[in-house]
């Protein structure tokens, strides 16, 4: 990550009314590893759900995928170890399979093919490191028909339009046959997200504040944390889930450099994760111009994997 760009997007968004940091800078290696601790908590169903569907509608969703090769594209592909239980069954069904997992992150996509080698050995991988605006752009010539997959609901955290610019975007790679295989996260009863946001053993605050921790680390910031206190909330109209960084006081923080001045109980704006219904998604495959699609939701229709064909 460049350090200027996340210094400007720090101070503009300190420096905008409303205040406004982006969830993208919450994963430097704390981060990450605090978001790993979300995945595990009680509360936070979604990886859960996620896996379900992939173990158990794998083969549904193979029954739509006609070709005889593919090229497997994943967009922030992590370790990878929850594509497995998907390749797994796709490898078996297909003549020629390659994953092309695409990460920011070198050192994850090491980890990611070491477990590949172990679950799914003979598949061919091939990693590519970077931001995925950028190596997107290297893969889209393949001559293969492609899957495009970005699950764990990472969709979720762009705000608004801009999650169907990013479909449209992702759209321009892709040829007709050619299909999106998106995780997303569903409408449900608002108190079950809620909760999955505002845990009760501080987690997600934890994560929140973090950022806080690397703009004083990065951007020589002088943030009190505990003068910070976290909010969660969901609109069950917008299906908006929204965290927020609560100042306690009033109170005056440098960073780089720039005084930022905070009302008491003014909020800074940290992430968005939105959820949509079935309906919500139709739409947007019509919107971003897809033929078909299908969706394929768990046991109790919390997240759905949502298959979008060109
Ligand atoms: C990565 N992303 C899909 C998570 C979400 O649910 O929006 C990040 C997260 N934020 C708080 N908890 C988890």
């Amino acid at each position: 990550m460049n350090t200027n760009t996340f210094e400007k997007d720090v101070l503009t968004g300190l420096q905008s009314n409303p205040k406004r940091l982006y969830s993208k800078y919450f994963y430097d290696d704390k981060g990450s590893a605090i978001f790993q601790q979300i995945m595990h908590m009680p509360e936070y169903y979604l990886p859960g759900c996620e896996t379900e569907i992939l173990r158990l509608r794998a083969k549904d969703i193979i029954r739509k995928l006609p070709h005889k090769s593919y090229d497997v594209i994943e967009l922030g592909a992590g370790d990878g170890s929850k594509t497995a239980l998907f390749l797994d069954p796709l490898v078996r069904e297909k003549e020629k399979l390659t994953y092309i997992p695409l990460d920011i992150s070198p050192e994850i996509l090491s980890v990611n093919e070491k477990i590949m080698e172990e679950k799914l050995p003979g598949l061919c991988v091939k990693p590519i490191a970077g931001d995925y605006f950028e190596t997107l752009k290297n893969i889209s010539s393949g001559k293969n028909p492609k899957i495009i997959l970005f699950l764990g609901s990472n969709i979720g955290n762009f705000e608004g339009e801009k999650a169907l610019d990013f479909i449209r975007f992702v759209k321009s790679f892709m040829r007709k046959g050619d299909h999106l295989m998106l995780g997303v996260d569903l409408k449900k009863h608002p108190r079950t997200i809620l909760a999955a946001y505002d845990d009760p053993a501080g987690i997600t605050k934890k994560f929140n504040i973090n950022l806080l921790e690397r703009i004083n680390r990065e951007l020589k910031g002088n943030f009190i944390t505990a003068e910070f206190d976290h909010y969660a909330s969901y609109d069950p109209l917008s299906g908006a889930t929204k965290s927020f960084l609560i100042s306690k006081a009033a109170q005056e923080v440098r960073v780089a450099g720039q005084t930022i001045t905070f009302h008491p109980y003014e909020p800074i704006h940290m992430e968005i994760s939105q959820k949509y219904s079935l309906q919500d998604l139709d739409q947007i495959r019509l919107k971003a111009g897809f033929k078909k699609d299908h969706h394929f939701t768990d046991s109790k229709a919390y997240f759905s994997i949502s298959l979008f064909e060109v």
